[in-house]
């Protein structure tokens, strides 16, 4: 086990599903909320930390957009995004493909401008400062109507250049990638890749959707696809990654236990797979933690974990020159450590 600590930490990694709004932490919450004269439901950091117990994925989203109304400002953007980085930049990760949900803010009558160029500020300087690349994504909310998701689309092209995807996330239930068809092709008309929560709690139906009608290039979760056979072996003959949050899907009660995640099946069932985190702040864990919560649960190997971290960076929105350079560094780590590779 030390060792696979010693080997996650080590590897060079990407993250690929991260709403950055999920990384606010309750310390940062509180602050926030103080600075711009917000009252928080929760008397304290324990009593919010207690409150992060989720029976589904709606009763956490209750939550995670109630703590996102602190965000207000430009530099707050930019802080919620530095603080992120810097752990990042500390785990040795490389890459992030950043989610962001710009209903949440506009819908509180916050500048677009503020939120995206909050967050570019944040990026470029962990770029400069620690060689973090990245890829913004600004995600449509599902639960609201395609008019509002034709809107925000419209609201987000000045900052077409920023972007290089369009996301689908929120309710899944009730809310099929279909209800949005019109609104992804706008997107890919614009330029845009676009990729999909789809299978996390919602049948694999809506997979196959998110792979027809919105043209995804990514899954993310995508988990429920065992459920159907067809699906799968669709999954695997694209090559389609899905990208896996383990600690997610336990806390959101997607899965039991740890134990009884079947990441270890979609691996066996030729799909490819990657590990990300989600929302740490609210889930009890950052990237690495999710590596070794599932390393360990499921008893996978040094290969494995070497495999899954070279996912990461093949699934990524990254040319392919630099998807070259990164596997060669996760190379010359399992070399160094003595990791067997195919
Ligand atoms: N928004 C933030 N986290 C999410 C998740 N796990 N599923 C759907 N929407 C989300
Ligand atoms: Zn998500």
């Amino acid at each position: 086990m030390g060792d696979q600590l010693a080997l996650i930490r080590a590897l060079p990694k990407a993250e690929l599903h991260l709403h950055i709004e999920g990384t606010l932490e309750p310390e940062l919450m509180f602050e926030l909320a103080r600075r711009n004269g917000v009252k928080l439901a929760f008397a304290d950091v324990d009593e919010l930390r207690r409150a992060y117990d989720f029976k589904d994925l709606q009763s956490f989203l209750d939550l995670y957009y109630a703590g996102a109304d602190v965000l207000r400002t430009r530099a707050d953007f930019d802080a919620l995004a530095s603080a992120y980085l810097a752990r990042m930049a500390a785990e040795n990760v490389r890459h992030v493909e950043i989610f962001f949900d710009p209903q949440t803010h506009t819908a509180r009558g916050i500048a677009l401008a503020d939120v995206v160029e909050g967050l570019v500020d944040a990026l470029s300087r962990a770029e400069r400062d620690h060689g973090i690349t990245w890829r913004l994504i600004p995600c449509i909310l599902r639960h609201l109507d395609e008019a509002d998701a034709l809107g925000t689309l419209a609201r987000l092209e000045p900052w077409l250049h920023r972007f290089t995807a369009l996301g689908l996330d929120s309710s899944e239930r009730g809310h099929p990638p279909s209800k949005f068809a019109r609104v992804f092709a706008r997107a890919r008309s614009l330029g845009l890749k676009t990729v999909a929560h789809a299978g996390e709690e919602g049948p694999p139906a809506y997979i196959t959707e998110a792979i027809d009608q919105l043209q995804v290039a990514r899954i993310d979760h995508g988990v429920r696809c065992l459920e159907d056979p067809a699906v799968t072996r669709r999954l695997r003959d694209l090559g389609m990654p899905l990208t896996v949050c383990p600690l997610s899907n336990v806390r959101l009660r997607v899965f039991p236990t740890m134990a009884r995640h079947n990441l270890g099946a979609l691996l066996e069932a030729g799909l490819v797979v990657t590990v990300n985190s989600d929302d740490p702040a609210y889930f009890g864990g950052y990237l690495s933690e999710n590596y070794q919560a599932t390393a360990a649960a499921l008893d996978l190997s040094d290969a494995t974990i070497v495999a899954l971290a070279a996912n990461g960076f093949r699934a990524s929105f990254l040319d392919p020159a630099a998807k070259q350079r990164h596997l060669g560094d996760i190379a010359a780590v399992a070399r160094r450590l003595g990791v067997a590779i195919g």
